[in-house]
Order: C-alpha cells, then sequence, then structure tokens
C-alpha cells in the first residue's frame, strides 16, 4: 500500500506491522500487562460526543496555539519515544523534520539513538527535552547544562517509570536490552528483508545521550543498558522536582501525572505544566484513560499552565475533544512511530497531515472557527 492511500491512522498502523518484523511491530504497539489502559486511553475518547453550533461562519478556522511557550501551528506535540532507529534507518531526525515542517514541537528521548546535540543543529523547530532524574543527579544536570547549550526550548520530566513496565509481548518475542531474540522471532526478522537487522546491532544503534558515560566504564562488565537500568532510581520526591526546576528555569512538564493533586504539586515545585499520561499504557496497568483526567486537572492547576492530553489520540477529532475538555493540547506517541515504520519521513508527514485535516474538518464541522473558542459545552458524556 503507498503512503498517500493511507486514509487513517489504523492504516498507517497495518502498513508497520507488515513492514516491521514482528517483534519490533509488537515493541512500538503493545503495553503493560492485560493491556487494559492501552485500550481504553483510545476507546474512551468515544465516551465523548461533540455538540455544533451551526450556521456560524467558518470559513477560515484558526489552529495555532503555544504549548511549553513556544508557538505550535495547532494544538499536538509529538511525545519522546526511545530507540527509534529500531523502526527506521533515518531514526529521530526523520520524526523531528517531519515535525518541523508542521509546525510541531519535537521531544526527543533521553533513550534516543540520536544525539541531542546534533538534532538541534538539524532541526531548528522548537524542542523539547524528555528527561530522567537518575540516581546519578550529575548525569541529569549534565543534560540540563547541554539542553541550555543546545537550545532546547522546554524539558519534560518523566516520573511514571520507577521500575520498567511488565510488557508482556516482549517477553514472548524475546525483545530485551540487549536483544536476545528467540527462534520464532528470528524467523520474523528474516521474513522482512525491508527492515535491516543492522539497525539494530549494528554500530549505529545507540543510546546516542548517554554512551559517553560508558565509555568512562568500559573496563568492567556492565553494558550501556545494564548502566542506564541501574540509573532509575526508585526514591525520587517532589524535592527533586523543586531542584531540577531551579536547575532548568524554563518551560517544564511533568510527564505522567494523572491526578489533580499529583499536578497541583506538580505546578508548586516549580513546573509550568503537566502531561496527563500512563505511558501509553506501558507502565501501570489499570490507571486512567488520560482524557477522563483533563477536566479535574485542569480544574486543580487554574487556567496558566500547560495541561497536555498524552495518549490514546487516533483522530484529530479526539484532539478537539481533549480541548473543549480544557487540555492545551495533546501529544502522540504510536501514532507518529507507525508513520515511520511505515514510510519513513513520509510517513511521519502521512500521519501528520491526516490528523491535521481531520483537526480542521472538526473544528469547521463543529462551528468553532477558532481553537480559542472550544469551550466545555462542545462536548459533552455519551447518554447511556
Ligand atoms: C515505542 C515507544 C517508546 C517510548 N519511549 C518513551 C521514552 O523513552 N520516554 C518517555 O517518557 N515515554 C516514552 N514512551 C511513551 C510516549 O512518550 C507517550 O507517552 C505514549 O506513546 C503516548 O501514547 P500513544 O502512543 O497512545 O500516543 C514511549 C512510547 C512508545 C510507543
Amino acid at each position: 500500500m503507498r503512503l498517500q492511500r493511507a486514509n487513517n491512522l489504523a492504516d498507517l498502523r497495518l502498513m508497520a506491522s507488515r513492514r516491521l518484523p514482528r517483534p519490533i511491530f509488537d515493541y512500538i504497539d503493545g503495553g503493560a500487562d492485560d493491556e487494559v489502559s492501552l485500550r481504553r486511553n483510545v476507546s474512551a475518547f468515544e465516551s465523548y460526543e461533540l455538540m455544533p453550533d451551526v450556521l456560524n461562519d467558518v470559513s477560515t478556522i484558526r489552529t495555532e496555539t503555544r504549548i511549553f511557550g513556544q508557538p505550535s501551528r495547532w494544538p499536538l506535540m509529538l511525545s519522546p519515544t526511545g530507540l527509534t532507529r529500531m523502526f527506521h534507518d533515518h531514526a529521530e531526525l526523520a520524526v523531528a523534520r517531519a515535525a518541523e515542517r508542521h509546525g510541531l514541537i519535537y521531544s526527543l528521548s533521553t533513550m534516543g539513538t540520536t544525539r541531542l546535540e546534533g538534532l538541534a543543529q538539524a532541526v531548528a523547530g522548537p524542542k523539547v527535552f524528555q528527561i530522567y532524574i537518575f540516581k546519578d543527579r550529575g548525569l541529569t544536570a549534565e543534560f540540563v547544562a547541554r539542553c541550555k547549550d543546545a537550545g532546547y526550548h522546554g524539558l519534560a520530566l518523566t516520573v511514571d517509570t520507577p521500575v520498567a513496565g511488565n510488557r508482556e509481548r516482549d517477553r514472548v518475542s524475546g525483545l530485551s536490552l540487549p536483544p536476545k531474540l528467540t527462534l520464532r522471532s528470528v524467523l520474523s526478522f528474516a521474513l522482512h528483508p525491508f527492515w535491516s537487522l543492522p539497525a539494530l546491532t549494528g554500530s549505529k544503534f545507540d543510546l546516542a545521550n548517554v554512551s559517553h558515560r560508558v565509555d568512562a566504564l568500559a573496563s568492567g562488565p556492565m553494558s550501556l543498558f545494564d548502566y542506564i537500568a541501574a540509573q532509575f532510581d526508585r526514591s525520587v520526591g517532589w524535592r527533586d522536582v523543586e531542584w531540577l526546576a531551579r536547575e532548568w528555569n524554563g518551560p517544564l512538564a511533568i510527564k505522567g501525572v494523572m491526578t489533580p493533586e499529583d499536578a497541583r504539586r506538580s505546578i508548586a515545585s516549580g513546573a509550568t505544566g503537566v502531561m496527563i499520561s500512563n505511558h501509553g499504557g506501558r507502565q501501570l496497568d489499570g490507571a486512567p484513560a488520560p482524557v477522563d483526567q483533563i477536566e479535574a486537572v485542569r480544574e486543580a492547576v487554574g487556567d496558566a499552565p500547560d495541561v497536555i492530553c498524552d495518549g490514546g489520540i487516533r483522530r484529530g477529532a479526539d484532539v478537539v475533544k481533549a480541548l473543549a475538555l480544557g487540555a492545551t493540547a495533546c501529544s502522540i506517541g504510536r501514532p507518529y512511530l507507525y508513520g515511520l515504520a511505515a514510510g519513513g519521513e513520509a510517513g511521519v508527514d502521512r500521519a501528520l497531515t491526516l490528523l491535521s485535516e481531520e483537526f480542521e474538518r472538526t473544528l469547521t464541522l463543529l462551528g468553532v472557527n477558532d481553537v480559542a473558542a472550544l469551550a466545555r459545552r462542545h462536548v459533552r458524556t455519551h447518554l447511556a
């Protein structure tokens, strides 16, 4: 199927599933445990109905907004995803270039496979770096300094990964880090010649932003992946958020907040926003769908902070619903990864084009000609 024939994200997902070896596709597509949150993140949007205003002038539609203090062509941003080179050779650069062309913010993961400095040089558009508070606070402080030097506009602090989620699809396929492949997955790799195994095992595959740390350890038995796994700190608390906010002194969102209480605390600790997120259903299974938490979170933090609904967006109309419930913007992970796997940069382009067309068409049909005019009355919970 050609990219232009993909009518929606579901088509791109199907193309990605054909193109990738099964273990790699499952790594993108899967979630934790029974994948209840993964499914709910998407299906929860169906519980909201859109209430149109008719006979409004919708000859032009204004969609621009600001996220992390940066201009955005419409209220969408790209979430951080690690190990992107596994999905396509062109990796993070392909995604960031497509985001820039669409006037959208790109977030680079700490677990990315492209150096943050290189990405900043190649892409002029607004950029966020996704950071962790590691056991070695020096490593986190080093990232803050590097992001300042490289001109990143914001930080997203991920707080929902004190341990890795239980992704059972990855266990079945043997996709662990470093990769140890089972017989079944080796077969699947062999059957997908478009996708090159060297992308995974070759020298280019690297956690590019942290690998320098491991050079220092090279004489020891520890691998890069062991090193990073050992850096996750279960004792991180609010004081650490205060510390990071002071160090960075710029737009900072806490990613993985779910409750109004934690949202309030995030802002009180120095963050400028929150990303309501359950990590795309990859961490705590059973956590609520982000869209269902928007109203309460917005009420808790007031008008000023960024409230970003992260996860489950598969249609432009989902973004409209999230905004009417009080979100500043939405954020997507899998939707652009499906595009990337299906067709590299052009595939990401296709995903972003489809979503933005759907978004604008939905606003037009809803009778709203300015994204700032979206109001609570434009959505209601489906009457059972
Ligand atoms: C393959 C993959 C890798 C991810 N890696 C990271 C990561 O390194 N850091 C992070 O904070 N979130 C990561 N996430 C979570 C995303 O940032 C985002 O929260 C999630 O994908 C949103 O849900 P969606 O896929 O339904 O849009 C990852 C998600 C996927 C699918």
